[in-house]
């Protein structure tokens, strides 16, 4: 992907763009704050198997988001990670992100993107409902703290 410079719907400018090596730093700063359960090799693994997969946002010259998209056996999309800096949260970058997975994802020629949300994580939740996720299924015990996961879907 080109980067983009893109206003989200809260008018916060910010410049989506492809992962790049030395970017890793702060994606693993932002996801150990969002508690995600992910690390600098598997994230560096999925890179590797699809660059435009991994996306990341800027903001003065500072990486503030990331989403990594995989691609399933059964060739669907799913958000394998979605985190925003604390600081940044509430301001359209989640949903901006989002729509361009949906774009990247369609552009592939692929049909469907499901993802896990934790139970308790009712933002992402709602979020993701708003979106034209539907609820298809749960994961009992799916995280490494024991938590159960909602498994989501959206057609493309
Ligand atoms: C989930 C997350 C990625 C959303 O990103 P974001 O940039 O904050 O989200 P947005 O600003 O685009 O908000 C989108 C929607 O989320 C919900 N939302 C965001 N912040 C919220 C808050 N503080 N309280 C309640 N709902 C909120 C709203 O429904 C909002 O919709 P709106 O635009 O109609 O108000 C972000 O909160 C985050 O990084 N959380 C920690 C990591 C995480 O949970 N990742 C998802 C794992 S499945």
């Amino acid at each position: 992907m080109n980067p983009m410079v893109i206003s989200t719907a809260k008018g916060l400018v910010i410049k989506i763009r492809n992962f790049e090596f030395p970017d890793i730093k702060r994606i693993m700063e932002i996801e150990e704050e969002a508690s995600l359960d992910g690390n600098s090799a598997l994230y560096m693994e999925l890179y590797e198997e699809w660059p435009e997969g991994f996306l990341v946002v800027e903001k003065d010259d500072d990486v503030i988001a990331f989403e990594v998209i995989v691609l399933t056996p059964e060739g669907e999309g799913r958000i394998f990670a979605i985190a925003v800096d604390s600081r940044y949260r509430g301001l359209g970058i989640g949903r901006s992100l989002l729509r361009v997975a949906f774009s990247i994802l369609r552009k592939n020629k692929i049909g469907f993107v499901q993802l896990e949300v934790r139970v308790s994580n009712q933002i992402a939740e709602r979020l993701y409902r708003s979106m034209g996720y539907i609820e298809v299924g749960f994961a009992p015990y799916y995280y490494k703290d024991g938590e159960g996961a909602i498994l989501m879907k959206k057609v493309l």
